[in-house]
């Protein structure tokens, strides 16, 4: 089935790049465009983004269900992600509009 018309995507190249993505990191994020990079695509009105999103869950959890990934595993990759909030700190606490005494000339 043709999920995207812009690039001529099949599901099956979709969940085969999934796949091959978790193969190399079963815990990393994977979004659409980072599918789209690994296809050496790139998304152009995005409308299909929707629908690939559906199908990196389907084939992770798919992934995930088939693999002997236990408990240790997913406490080792919360671990990561805590390891990142350490190393780039909480962004929220940070705001981004102009400082107090900032002047713009
Ligand atoms: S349908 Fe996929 S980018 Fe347009």
């Amino acid at each position: 089935m043709l999920v995207c018309h812009c690039n001529v995507i099949t599901e099956k190249e979709i969940e085969q790049t999934i796949v091959s993505l978790l193969d190399e990191d079963p815990w990393q994020l994977i979004v659409p465009a980072k599918v789209y990079h690994a296809m050496h695509k790139r998304g152009r009105c995005c409308g299909c983004f929707p629908n690939v999103v559906e199908t990196i869950i389907r084939v992770t959890e798919e992934y995930h269900a088939r693999s002997k990934a236990g408990g240790a595993d997913i406490v080792s990759h919360l671990d990561r992600v805590r390891q990142l909030r350490i190393q780039y700190g909480n962004r929220s606490r940070i705001h981004e509009r102009r400082q107090a005494g900032n002047r713009a000339a």
